[in-house]
């Protein structure tokens, strides 16, 4: 089963060249925020680009749970009516945030520091990873948590009666940690102070400071501190959600190693703390180009033109540039086997705790299409085979993961034998037009599960 129904197998398959425009749905991660924060305010937010992927959809569910006026007018158009800072209503039922790790552990922090109790639950991908790092920071502020074995979901949080602010180092490079502590910092009297030895995207930043919160952000030796002031009353903002990076990943990456390829992608967010991949495949000799470059809303943004490049070297990617690419390691591994030489990857242990463990993924997957992988606790190495040198002929097993079944469909695009994965019914939570959308620019897919073995 996948999260919302059966399995549902689809088979790629070595595709002309792709070309045409490929419009990109929004950003995940300001999408939630957009959400989140719309509905810690006071007044009427309004988004347009938002994204429709499940995991959005699953995140405005739970903000009406906890008391805010949610409405979708056309598509990416959408409305919140905020409660404010302190505002949120007891769920009458349990939250679900199905596959979303950064729904459901901002939702949490946004709770953390209220009087209310709420019971989160998500798929069987979800419900396997890691909560302490969130329940941990937020017990500071005066929460409890009750949940399963490991911190895992389900899980019951008792919001802090008499909130206390906080000071915390994450101990791991998250976003979602982040953003967790400063959420809840929000309804705590006086300075809450997060600091991060690496940075990590800082979407919450810029957007508490958009919705009007005391925001400041140091770079310090040990790190980048921020602190935010308590108690804010948050403004409801006027937000166009830009595209996203990551999901504009898989046809750029497409683009690169389908033969003849030439694809233009407009309109993507190029914030430094997200653009790790594209500054990647530009030292692997990637043909990609951005133009028109500009600022939208204080954020970096291009047209990105990808075309085919038969000679991209593998390299060794820069360890401290794992944040600013952590959602990208695994369509990477597969331009890595496309390219020549070797590509390694260190430094990237956090693919472990994802919606699957992707490096696991990505390496058994890879394996049975016949590239040669390393692999230890925090490292992928990928032995790369030239541009179209893959075998492939293999089903490669998703987990529930979007990623791992985007990445391995656009790898079937190159391969001699086709690539089937076992459900592609993930692609929904964060890039519901993504079959349409590759199909469009020329890739082929097939349900049937037509695979030719090995
Ligand atoms: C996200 C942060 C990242 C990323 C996820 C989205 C966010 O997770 O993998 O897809 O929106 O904050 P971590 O913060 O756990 O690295």
């Amino acid at each position: 089963m996948s999260a919302h129904g059966p399995a549902r197998p689809l088979t790629s398959r070595r595709a002309g060249p792709l070309t045409g425009t490929a419009a990109i749905p929004g950003d995940k991660s300001i999408s939630h925020r957009s959400l989140i924060l719309g509905a810690l305010s006071v007044g009427e937010t309004r988004v347009t680009g938002l994204l429709e992927g499940q995991d959005v959809l699953d995140t405005a569910s739970a903000m009406r749970a906890f008391g805010a006026e949610v409405t979708r007018h056309s598509e990416g158009a959408w409305s919140i009516h905020g409660v404010g800072v302190g505002g949120f209503a007891e769920p009458d039922r349990v939250i679900d945030c199905g596959n979303s790790g950064t729904g459901v552990r901002l939702i949490m922090g946004a709770m953390a520091t209220t009087p209310i109790t709420a019971t989160f639950t998500g798929d069987a991908s979800l419900n396997g990873r890691p909560m302490g790092r969130v329940t941990d920071p937020i017990s500071l502020f005066g929460a409890a948590s009750y949940g399963r074995k490991g911190g895992r979901l389900p899980m019951t949080i008792v919001g802090a009666a008499q909130p206390v602010p906080v000071r915390y180092a994450t101990p791991m490079p998250s976003a979602q940690v982040k953003s967790a502590v400063l959420l809840a910092g929000l309804n705590a009297p006086g300075q809450t102070v997060v600091i991060e030895a690496e940075a990590t995207r800082d979407h919450s930043e810029r957007m508490l400071a958009g919705f009007g919160a005391e925001i400041t952000t140091e770079v310090t030796p040990e790190g980048r501190v921020i602190t935010l002031t308590g108690q804010p009353e948050l403004v409801a903002q006027t937000i166009a959600v830009p595209r996203d990076p990551s999901s504009a990943a898989f046809p750029v990456c497409a683009a690169l190693i389908v033969e003849g390829s030439d694809v233009l992608i407009p309109n993507i967010g190029l914030n430094p703390t997200r653009a790790g991949l594209f500054t990647t495949l530009r030292d692997m000799g990637a043909d990609l180009t951005y133009e028109n470059e500009r600022l939208e809303g204080g954020e970096p943004v291009a047209d990105l033109r990808a075309r085919f490049s038969d000679n991209m070297q593998g390299i060794e990617v820069p360890p401290e540039r794992a944040p600013s690419m952590i959602d990208e390691y695994p369509i990477l591994a597969v331009v890595a086997a496309n390219a020549t030489g070797t590509t390694v990857m260190r430094g990237v242990k956090e693919l472990r705790v994802k919606e699957s463990d992707r490096i696991d993924a990505m390496a058994r997957g890879l394996e049975a299409c016949g590239v040669r992988i390393e692999e230890d606790e925090d490292t992928l190495i990928v032995h790369g085979l030239g541009s179209g040198g893959v075998p492939g002929g293999a089903t490669c097993a998703t987990h529930l993961d979007h990623r791992i079944a985007m990445s391995f469909l656009v790898l079937g695009m190159t391969t001699v034998q086709p690539v089937t994965v076992d459900d592609a019914g993930a692609i929904t939570t964060s890039f519901p037009i993504f079959e349409t959308l590759m199909t469009d620019l020329g890739a082929q897919f097939s349900a049937d599960a037509d695979r030719v073995p090995a």
